[in-house]
């Protein structure tokens, strides 16, 4: 489907008297890459080289996370559009948050860093081995440091598997505010990580692991049969998880589809295929219905203009993995470009803030509504440039099966060796 002249031309009418509003034709890769641009110039506002909390200015001190999901963020829009303008100060970012371990578990976050927020900058690590980028200078590759943080999650859910038959705890911190509690956003980053691991090194042990979190998930309510994901259950006075907390937040269900999709990918089996439809007609559902517009909504905070700093960016994490699914399973590829078009649609009407394109909470029609940060830019930035998912290289693996010519056996001359040699010459 393609958009005609005439109805961009009406359409760039209408939005000349919202004033600033973006412009946006959502069939149209050059349009869509110039809205993209807009606003990640608006969530570069909160960037600073300086500040501790992930190189971008957040609520001190446990919005670090919030950093991390802004980087995988401004990283798929290096891949998705080509613009290379935020490509050294990811790398950089990503430099001085990757800790001397090489796992996202850096000594300045000590004390209160959980698992969830160390997930959100492992998801760089994902991402940049899935689209070839850039490796830190000195670092491993991405895939050691994406497993270094699997393995320590790995660890703690055995520790944490004293209680309710497995789980990890959101806290890894004994002493920490929520050290009791078993949550999806969790869970669902260890299912994930372990998903996408499988996916690119092809290793069952990885595939293995995802299946147990997903059986325990599942066992304990987390995920229901009808595909609702729910925020956490607890371990706190022997309550052994027999309760949940059904509250549903968009980038709970996000963090499940994509793991699902990638072992939907990586296994080819039909199971998993199924489980990826489930959450994709249950966000539907869910979180694309209010007023019956289809545009995407945070249901929980939105329509009471409750939404908090950390809850305006979760849209970013459906919109991300909801592209993300479309190019890995290909049946519920229509479904998803549709939700997103008519979401970042919403979103551009949304920015026309203070006369810069500033972008607002809520996207289903009612221009800015005057609320505006980190994580309501990050959505938005999210939700367009997922309409060039497409355009990403394809899902990188890490040994190609057609890649015959390169003997397996490692006779590869250490870094160092080849340097000599090369000094001496
Ligand atoms: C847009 O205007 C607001 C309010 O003046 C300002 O804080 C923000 O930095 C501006 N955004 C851009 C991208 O210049
Ligand atoms: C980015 O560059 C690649 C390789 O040159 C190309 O295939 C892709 O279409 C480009 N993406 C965009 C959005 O222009
Ligand atoms: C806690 O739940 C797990 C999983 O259902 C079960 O195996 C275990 O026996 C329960 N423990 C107690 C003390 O009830
Ligand atoms: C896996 O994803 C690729 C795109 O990266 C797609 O071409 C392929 O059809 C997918 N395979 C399966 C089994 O879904």
């Amino acid at each position: 489907m393609k958009t005609s002249s005439s109805t961009i031309a009406a359409a760039a009418v209408a939005f000349a008297q919202a004033g600033s509003a973006l412009q946006l034709a959502t069939t149209d890769i050059n349009s869509v890459k110039a809205a993209a641009k807009t606003v990640s110039k608006g969530l570069y506002v909160f960037h600073n080289a300086a500040a501790t909390t992930g190189q971008f200015n957040q609520p001190q001190p446990w919005f670090w996370w919030l950093s991390g999901s802004g980087w995988t963020g401004l990283m798929d829009y290096t891949v998705y559009t080509n613009d290379t303008t935020y490509k050294a100060d990811i790398l950089s970012a990503l430099a001085k948050n990757v800790g001397p371990k090489y796992d996202f578990v850096p000594p300045e976050q000590a004390g209160w860093e959980a698992n969830d927020d160390q997930a959100y900058w492992v998801y760089n690590a994902l991402t940049a081995m899935e689209y070839g980028f850039d490796t830190l200078p000195g670092a491993p590759t991405w895939d050691v440091i994406a497993t270094n943080a699997f393995n320590l999650y790995a660890q703690r859910w055995q520790i944490d598997s004293t209680t309710c038959g497995g789980g990890l705890k959101w806290q890894y911190n004994p002493q920490a505010n929520g050290w009791t509690y078993k949550n999806a956003v969790t869970n669902g980053a260890f299912f994930q990580t372990a998903a996408r691991l499988a996916r690119y090194t092809g290793d069952q042990k990885y595939a293995d692991w995802a299946t147990k979190i997903w059986d325990w998930s599942r066992s304990v309510g987390l995920v229901s049969a009808d595909y609702h994901v729910y925020d956490g259950t607890s371990d706190d006075k022997g309550a052994n998880c027999s309760s949940v907390n059904h509250d549903e937040w968009s980038y709970n269900i996000a963090t499940y589809l994509h793991g699902a999709a990638h072992m939907a990918n990586f296994t080819d089996d039909p199971v998993w295929e199924q489980h990826v439809q489930g959450f994709v007609n249950t966000a539907a559902q869910v979180f694309f219905t209010p007023a019956k517009t289809g545009v995407m909504f945070e249901q929980k905070c939105e329509p009471t203009h409750s939404c908090t700093t950390d809850q305006t960016s979760f849209k970013a994490s459906l919109s991300r993995w909801l592209g993300k699914t479309a190019v890995l399973v290909p049946s519920v590829r229509t479904t998803i470009m549709n939700l997103l078009a008519k979401s970042a649609a919403g979103a551009a009407q949304s920015c026309a803030g203070n006369g810069n394109s500033t972008c607002g909470v809520s996207w289903s029609g009612t221009g800015f509504d005057g609320q505006s940060d980190f994580g309501v830019e990050l959505s938005a930035l999210e939700t367009i440039q997922s309409l060039l998912v497409f355009q990403a290289p394809p899902f990188a693996v890490k040994n190609p099966k057609d890649d015959k010519a390169t003997p397996a056996t490692n006779i590869a001359v250490p870094a160092t060796h080849s340097n000599c040699a090369r000094r001496s010459r």
